[in-house]
């Protein structure tokens, strides 16, 4: 199979490239602006000419799109940018994959929900973003169905890597040079290891699983707070950091975050079969890659 993965320069795309090292599929990866892009091809999402260009001379069967719009903050203040790459350029990758026959595997987040539930989101729950990368991811979503491609839309949580900019490579570099950190502890969600997310989008690269198209979740298991990440995140670097919890209006921030955004990873488990790895387990599992 032949496969394009937009976004390789970014965190998700980046591990993908680790775990798909000794795969049978052949892998082209784009970026962006990135400087360390190494392997990979120049592309623009937005740029519909480009992007047709690039799947059909490969002979490209499955786009992994793991482009996007990413800084939460900076979409409040900047949402028709947001708007282009989450939700335009996003329905472009769909229009093609359905033009030159492949398959869309798109990505996108838990922020398309407002938090106000206590039980973790189904896929067929009311969606109802609260800022504007939550509109535009959830815009995206719809654009890729409205194009009516084969496609695989993941929700996912609190992405982190060992690569690029994340909440644990955060708290990992702040916890070495303060004694003290405040962190939200009314924020209830579930951290998702990239290299869980990239195995799980690998094992759908078979004809069989690329026919079960639709929405899913797919986040680590279990729950926590960002306070319970961070304190996780100092016991096992061993940095000596006295984390204390706060409430989410302590910080001034622009974008609204749900407080709740707990998803239901039944309808994965049951589809595809998989296990999904405990938070935790995976949280130890890439702390020792970032501190080795
Ligand atoms: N991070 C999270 O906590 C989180 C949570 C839930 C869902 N998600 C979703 O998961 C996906 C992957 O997230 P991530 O954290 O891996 O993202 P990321 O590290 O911020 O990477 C974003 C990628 O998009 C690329 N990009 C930016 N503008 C582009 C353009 N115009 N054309 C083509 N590529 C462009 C960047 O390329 P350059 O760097 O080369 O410019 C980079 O490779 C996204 O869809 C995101 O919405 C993320």
């Amino acid at each position: 199979m032949n496969v394009l993965v937009t976004g390789g320069s970014g965190q998700l795309g980046r591990t993908i490239m680790d775990v798909a090292r000794d795969s049978e599929h052949r892998f082209i990866y784009t970026y962006m602006n990135s400087h360390d892009h190494e392997g990979m091809v120049k592309l623009d999402i937005t740029d519909k000419d480009a992007v047709r260009r690039i799947v059909e001379e490969n002979s490209i069967d499955v786009i992994v799109n793991c482009a996007g719009y990413t800084d939460v903050e900076k979409a409040e203040f900047e949402e028709d940018a947001a708007f282009r790459l989450n939700a335009e350029a996003a329905g472009l990758l769909a229009e093609t994959a359905r033009a030159c026959g492949a398959t869309l595997i798109h990505i996108s987040t838990d922020y398309v929900f407002d938090g106000s539930r206590s039980e973790p989101y189904g896929e067929d729950a009311a969606q109802a973003p609260l800022n504007a990368y939550g509109r535009s991811k959830l815009a995206g979503e719809l654009a890729v169905l409205a194009a009516g491609c084969p496609c695989i839309i993941i929700r996912t949580s609190w992405l982190y890597s060992p690569y690029g900019k994340n909440f644990v490579k955060t708290i990992l570099s702040k916890s070495e040079t303060h004694a003290m950190l405040k962190v939200v502890s009314d924020q209830i969600g579930t951290p998702t290891y990239a290299g869980d997310l990239a195995e799980f989008i690998l094992t759908l690269l078979e004809p069989e699983n690329l026919k079960k198209t639709g929405v899913y979740h797919y986040t680590d298991e279990g729950v926590c707070s960002w306070f319970d990440l961070a304190c996780e995140v100092c016991e096992l670097s061993g940095n000596l950091c006295e984390v204390t919890p706060c409430e989410t209006g302590e910080y001034p921030v622009k974008a609204v975050r749900p407080h709740y955004s707990v998803l239901s990873k039944s309808k994965v488990k049951k589809t595809f079969g998989i296990e999904i790895p405990y938070w935790k387990d995976s949280l130890r599992h890439c702390i020792c890659q970032i501190v080795r």
